[in-house]
């Protein structure tokens, strides 16, 4: 079908051109579909029959709506709206968390028939990636050194031709935090459309009915291969590339991608900027050793009923939890302090000016949730402690903590002040800072030893106020 003059939409004179064509497109795409694989389609099949029995649709240019079994018929015809998770099982719409169903309407499954065919996610991702000219593959970053992607153009024009096809968007932009300003894309994270749709119902079909590839050992373990994905569920975390500090982290470890430098020019050399090993055909995340950067661990105790803890252990024990459900110091949620996957704050693009509003309205400057005042008023002015959000101490340039009440701390343990702030002592050239300890907003550390201004992006070290 293609737009004309007899577009319904079109002739009813209410829509604009381009809801015409979009309706339009959607009902090619329900031809296509009958059309390749409509013969294909079986009836409620729970697996117990294989292979399931067949409920064919047959779609012809003399019959162009299509059997009462084809998806054209149900759009145009039966006038139902057509769901492609009712075959093709998804996790987002599956909230009691069943699993792939099947059964006539009525019953639990209601009307579902997802046994028999593959996820609406591995349909999704991995049938178009097989077409690499339409959809083509995506490169690495290329570092320059100095915190530059040299081959970022390129990236972002096959960002353009594949996952933007589909997800939003250039213009709206929804990968937008501290990541994308880093230069970071989406196949950095959940790699690329083929690795998105490895999941565990390849191998499934009509003929082959509910081979799902589940129980299959620790997705997660980096040395079991055998347990694919499952989508919505198997994400990469904060913790796959900010795997540690500056005594413990994967960065230089094999086949990692290790940040040379931070976008502003700082030597990294700790944090990765790839969440999965190059070279897996899945791109499953990496699970940091070091967990004071990552997500919250499953308890042992959760085995995914309704009634978590009933005296059961959960087969997913220590294996990371979403960033949407995990929660960090003080039982505040991650997204708390640092905003919304895909959107973590601060973002350096003007256009997006809005996107800073609730950082600079909570502690007045953009950025992660950072100056303890936020939620404690005064009571950090005076307090000499690691006990905050990851082993931070008081933060700003009028606290007791900065005006030398850190002696006693740095004295005892040392180790913990250079886990973030790197090597060297008050008395050394080295003691320079890291990423982890450079300033969040411009700071005024004149009346404080040898200090000076410093500037927001700036790290700090000893040396900083003891020159
Ligand atoms: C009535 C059940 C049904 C519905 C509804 C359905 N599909 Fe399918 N789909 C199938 C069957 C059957 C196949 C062929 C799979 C096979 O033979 O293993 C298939 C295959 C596909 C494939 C090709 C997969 C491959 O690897 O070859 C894509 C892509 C796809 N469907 C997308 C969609 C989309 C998009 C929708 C919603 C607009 C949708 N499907 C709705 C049953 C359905
Ligand atoms: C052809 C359209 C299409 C393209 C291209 C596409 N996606 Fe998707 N994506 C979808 C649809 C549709 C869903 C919802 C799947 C569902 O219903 O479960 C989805 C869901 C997802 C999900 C959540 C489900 C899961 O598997 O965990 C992720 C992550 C994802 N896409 C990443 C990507 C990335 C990364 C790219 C580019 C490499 C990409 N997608 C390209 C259509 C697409
Ligand atoms: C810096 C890493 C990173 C980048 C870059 C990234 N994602 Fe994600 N994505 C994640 C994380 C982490 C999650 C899991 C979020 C959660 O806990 O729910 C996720 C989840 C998703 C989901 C599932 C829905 C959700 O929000 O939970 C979709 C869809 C998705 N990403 C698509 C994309 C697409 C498309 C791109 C590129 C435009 C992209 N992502 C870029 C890290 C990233
Ligand atoms: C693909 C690897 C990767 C993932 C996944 C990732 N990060 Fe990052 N992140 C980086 C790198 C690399 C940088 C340094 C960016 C630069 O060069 O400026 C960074 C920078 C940051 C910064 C500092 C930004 C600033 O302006 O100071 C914050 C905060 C941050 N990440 C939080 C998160 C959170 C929260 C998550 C999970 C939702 C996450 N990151 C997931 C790699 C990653
Ligand atoms: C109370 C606020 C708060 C909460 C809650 C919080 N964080 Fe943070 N986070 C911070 C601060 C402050 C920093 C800056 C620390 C630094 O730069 O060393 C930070 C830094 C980070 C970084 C980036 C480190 C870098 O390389 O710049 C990541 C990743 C991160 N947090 C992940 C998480 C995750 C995951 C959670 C939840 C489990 C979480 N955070 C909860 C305040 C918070
Ligand atoms: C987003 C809000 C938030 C921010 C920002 C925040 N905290 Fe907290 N903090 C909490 C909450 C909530 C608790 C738990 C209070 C309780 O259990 O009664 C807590 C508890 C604490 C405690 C233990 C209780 C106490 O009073 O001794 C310390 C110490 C602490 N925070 C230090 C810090 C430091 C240092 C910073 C800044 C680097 C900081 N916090 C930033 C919310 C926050
Ligand atoms: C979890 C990471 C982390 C640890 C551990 C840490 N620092 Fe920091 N430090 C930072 C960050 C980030 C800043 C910059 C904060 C800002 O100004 O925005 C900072 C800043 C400072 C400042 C300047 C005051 C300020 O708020 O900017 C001093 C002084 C300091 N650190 C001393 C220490 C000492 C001494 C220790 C050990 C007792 C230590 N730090 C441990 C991350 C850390
Ligand atoms: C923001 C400025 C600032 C930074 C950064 C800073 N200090 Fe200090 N430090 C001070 C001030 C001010 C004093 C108090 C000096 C006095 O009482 O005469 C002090 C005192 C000390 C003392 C007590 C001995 C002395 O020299 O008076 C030690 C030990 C110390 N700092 C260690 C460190 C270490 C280790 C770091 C890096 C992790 C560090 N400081 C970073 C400002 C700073």
């Amino acid at each position: 079908m293609v737009v004309s003059e007899t577009d319904p939409l079109l002739v009813a004179g209410n829509v604009p051109v381009d809801v015409a064509i979009e309706w339009a497109t959607d009902i090619n795409v329900l031809c296509l579909h009958d059309l390749k694989h409509g013969a294909n389609y079986a009836d409620f099949c729970d697996g117990s029959v294989s292979p399931c029995p067949t409920d064919p649709c047959s779609i012809s240019e003399a019959n162009p709506n299509g059997s009462g079994s084809c998806l054209t018929n149900q759009a145009l015809v039966q006038e139902k709206p057509v769901v492609c998770q009712v075959c093709h099982y998804s996790p987002a719409l599956d909230l009691a968390q069943l699993g792939p169903l099947a059964g006539e309407p009525g019953t639990i499954p209601n009307g579902r028939n997802q046994v028999a065919h593959q996820s609406n996610s591995r349909v999704m991702h991995n049938h178009h990636g097989q077409f690499t000219d339409l959809f083509p593959p995506m490169d690495s970053p290329v570092q320059d050194g100095n915190g530059g992607i040299s081959n970022q153009a390129v990236r972002l024009s096959q960002l353009e031709d594949t996952c933007y096809q589909c997800h939003p968007g250039t213009n709206v932009q929804c990968l937008r935090g501290a990541m994308f300003d880093g230069g970071m894309l989406c196949n950095d994270c959940h790699g690329d459309m083929q690795q998105v749709g490895a999941d565990f119902t390849q191998g499934v079909s009509p003929q082959n009915p509910g081979a799902f590839k589940l129980g299959l050992g620790n997705y997660y373990d980096p040395a079991n291969s055998d347990q694919p994905r499952v989508p919505w569920a198997n994400e990469p975390g904060c913790g796959s590339c900010h795997t540690g500090d500056y005594f413990d982290n994967l960065a230089g470890g094999q086949n990692v991608i290790t940040n040379i430098a931070d976008s502003m020019g700082n030597d990294d050399d700790i944090r990765l900027r790839q969440s999965w090993r190059t070279g897996d055909p899945a791109a499953k995340p990496i699970v940091p050793t070091n967990t004071r950067f990552a997500e919250n661990s499953i308890p042992a105790s959760f085995d995914g009923t309704p009634n978590p803890g009933a005296g059961t252990s959960s087969a997913g024990a220590d294996n990371p939890k979403l960033y949407r459900v995990s929660t960090g110091h003080g039982g505040v949620f991650c997204e708390g302090c640092h905003g919304a996957t895909h959107a973590e704050f601060d973002s350096d693009a003007p256009s997006l000016n809005n996107h800073d509003v609730a950082a600079i309205q909570l502690q007045g400057h953009t950025g992660t949730i950072i100056e303890c005042s936020t939620c404690h008023g005064n009571a950090m002015n005076n307090r000499n402690t690691l006990d905050g959000p990851h082993g931070m101490h008081p933060v700003g340039d009028n606290t007791e903590f900065a005006d030398g009440g850190h002696e006693d701390l740095a004295e005892d343990d040392l180790q913990a002040c250079q886990a973030c702030h790197g090597p060297g002592d008050r008395e050394s050239s080295q003691a320079v800072g890291t990423v982890l300890s450079v300033a969040k907003a411009d700071r005024d550390f004149r009346d404080l030893e040898d200090g000076g201004l410093v500037s927001k992006g700036t790290p700090i070290g000893c040396r900083t106020c003891h020159d």
